[in-house]
């Protein structure tokens, strides 16, 4: 038996094309999921050239659906039960999924939705964590219209914070003040006072600007790197009063983090906003609008797997 999924293949447009590939053999404390809604990150597109995921094999990171196969060791949710997960090999008509890796989809909040959450509400939760947020602290997130970027400024704004957000044109900071930044900057453009947190997605030239601006005392996390281009410090930028540039990477069992997304998206207290939406047939459509910046949040992928259950 097999299933359709997005596989990577150097030689296609946007490195991906649909293929079949075998079943999955969950182990006992996997769920088998059958696939409705995926997400694309930008972190896929990199996979898909860099060799992370290697020629054949399923790229994906975010998947959404039903349990159609519980557990073999009695943990995690029962057959039908509507959930969401990280997982690698997410863009396939099923994926065996780990228990840690997912969490129940609540009432009220659609699987279209929830796909949105796993990859970019999770960086954006835990950056802001490993950050140490609090009232009152001045938080930068950069390529702040993005899917990362959207989640943090929210999050940042619920904690309290004084948040400015930072974005490539001023058309790319639409809706960012409602959802909660103080300041929507183009750049760096303005910006004199210090900040205590920095979010970075971009990298480069920009980072070098950010860490300068940071007090004493604060934290830049280190999220992604959109810009691809190096980051060159002064002399003597690096010395001074303590403060930190932290690599960061989403790790280990994620399902209480997930379930606090899905919990505050389903009560409307996190804005999903979805920029793209359509058939994974148009991989390549999303994938490029992804690159070309005119994504607006997230972009969500229909996995049409021909079979019939409730959503
Ligand atoms: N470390 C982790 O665990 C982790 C987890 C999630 C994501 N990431 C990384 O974090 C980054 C953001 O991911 P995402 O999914 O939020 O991506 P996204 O939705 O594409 O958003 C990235 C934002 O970066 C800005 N950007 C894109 N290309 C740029 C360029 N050439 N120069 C300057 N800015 C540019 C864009 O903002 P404007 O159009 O407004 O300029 C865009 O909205 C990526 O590098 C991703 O790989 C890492």
């Amino acid at each position: 038996m097999s299933v359709r999924a997005l596989v990577v293949d150097p030689a296609a447009a946007a490195a991906v094309r649909l293929a079949e590939v075998p079943d999955p053999a969950p182990e006992p404390g996997q769920v088998l999921v059958e696939v409705s809604h995926a997400s694309l990150n930008y972190g896929d597109l990199n996979d898909a050239r860099s060799g992370r995921v290697p020629e054949g094999a399923v790229l994906g990171s975010d998947a959404a659906g039903v349990v159609v196969q519980a557990a073999g060791d009695g943990t995690g949710p029962a057959v039908g039960t509507r959930v969401v997960a990280l997982t690698a090999g997410a863009f396939a008509e099923c994926v065996a999924v780990d228990v840690g890796a997912l969490a129940k989809v609540p009432k009220g909040l659609r699987l279209a939705q929830a796909v949105a959450l796993p990859v970019a509400g999770l960086a954006a939760l835990r950056s802001l964590r490993a950050a140490g947020l609090g009232p009152d602290k001045r938080v930068l997130v950069t390529g702040a219209s993005g899917g990362v970027g959207r989640f943090a400024v929210q999050l940042a704004a619920r904690a309290g914070a004084h948040v400015i957000a930072s974005v490539g044109s001023t058309a790319r900071g639409e809706g960012l003040a409602e959802a909660g930044a103080d300041e929507v900057l183009i750049g760096l453009k303005g910006l004199e006072r210090p900040v205590d947190v920095v979010i970075d997605n971009v990298g480069g030239p920009q980072l070098v600007l950010a860490w300068g601006l940071l007090a004493p005392g604060g934290s830049v996390q280190s999220v992604g790197w959109t810009s691809g281009q190096p980051a060159v410090f002064p002399p003597y930028a690096t010395v001074g009063p303590a403060k930190s540039l932290t690599s960061f990477v989403i790790e280990g069992d994620v399902s209480a983090d997930l379930a606090v997304l899905t919990e505050l998206a389903a009560e409307g207290a996190l804005g999903v906003e979805i920029g793209w939406k359509g058939s994974w047939d148009r991989f390549e459509e999303a994938a490029e609008a992804l690159r070309g910046r005119r994504i607006y949040g997230k972009a969500v992928l229909e996995v049409a797997s021909g079979q019939t259950r409730p959503r």
